[in-house]
């Protein structure tokens, strides 16, 4: 598989994945938790969504998964500093997961199926570890959405230049609005959709971490050589997204999308009580 992680594990990237919490990342999926069940967390990167998902699940577990050791280590270091002892942290693949059949209540993935070359493959591997009747909620950004002001040429092109940035790494910029579909066509049901606009990230943070994946894919890939961008190109974009930040009027969100299924044609359970 040619599959690449296009963000890397800069600290800035670290930093930035480290912000984000229950509450403002995936509220959508509060509804599906209850206390005592088994949950697991796929791609959790330095965990501090999973943090909050297992104060709600207590006395139940959290299983944090990632394919990269750091992260692992970071999450659990983390656990450890907030005195969270229901969580666990393992280093594995979404597409081989080291996990019985039916082995968890419910599934929750928060922006990683952007990143996946065979998100079917994937969905296979959740379906077989997910129980009978269990529920999946699925979150990723769609690249297509980004709100921005000032734009300039520069900047529109560095956007674009991401996109297929993301395309290169057998990633897929516009996979927030195929999130449902996929559901589906892996056999889940009851889903349900939903997307909204994050604008709260600190303006510098978000342009900071998109040009370093310019400057980081330029450096590695050599894509000067493949005539999609110069040099200067490369400058010019980096430096157009660190100066919107810098702009007084700057602004940046990004949609987001979310998707919920269930494994079968049981009834979905919604915190205590039950929906069809
Ligand atoms: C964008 S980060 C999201 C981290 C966290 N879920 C969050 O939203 O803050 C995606 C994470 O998925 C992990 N990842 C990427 N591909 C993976 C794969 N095939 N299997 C498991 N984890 C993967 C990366 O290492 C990274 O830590």
């Amino acid at each position: 598989m040619s599959e690449k992680y296009t963000p890397g594990y800069s600290s800035n990237t670290i930093n930035f994945m480290a912000y984000r919490t229950l509450d403002s990342h995936a509220g959508f999926f509060k509804p599906y938790l209850y206390p005592g069940m088994k949950l697991l967390d796929i791609g959790c990167g330095p965990g501090t969504i999973t943090m909050g998902l297992a104060k709600i699940v207590a006395p139940g577990t959290v299983t944090g998964i990632d394919k990269e050791a750091s992260q692992i280590r970071i999450a659990a270091e983390n656990a450890v500093t907030q005195d969270i002892k229901n969580t666990n942290f393992l280093e594995a693949n979404i597409y081989a997961l080291p996990f019985l059949d039916n082995s968890f209540d419910a599934i929750f993935s928060h922006a990683l199926f952007e990143h996946l070359q065979s998100p079917a493959l994937a969905l296979e591997e959740l379906w077989r570890v997910l129980k009978p009747g269990g529920t999946i909620g699925l979150r990723s950004p769609d690249w297509g959405g980004f709100l921005i002001t000032p734009t300039t040429p520069q900047l529109d092109q560095a956007i674009a230049y991401l996109k297929w940035i993301l395309q290169q790494n057998s990633g897929n910029p516009y996979v927030g609005r195929e999130l449902s579909g996929l559901l589906r066509q892996a056999g889940f049901t009851n889903i349900k959709a939903s997307a909204s606009y994050q604008c709260n990230e600190s303006l510098s943070s978000v342009t900071e971490y998109l040009a370093l994946i310019i400057e980081a894919f330029a450096k590695v890939d050599q894509v000067v050589q493949n005539n999609w961008a110069t040099e200067e190109s490369i400058t010019a974009m980096s430096r157009a997204l660190r100066q919107l930040s810098q702009h007084p009027d700057g602004w940046f969100a990004s949609a987001w999308c979310e998707a919920v299924g269930q494994k079968g044609q049981t009834e979905a359970k919604v915190g205590n009580e039950v929906v069809l």
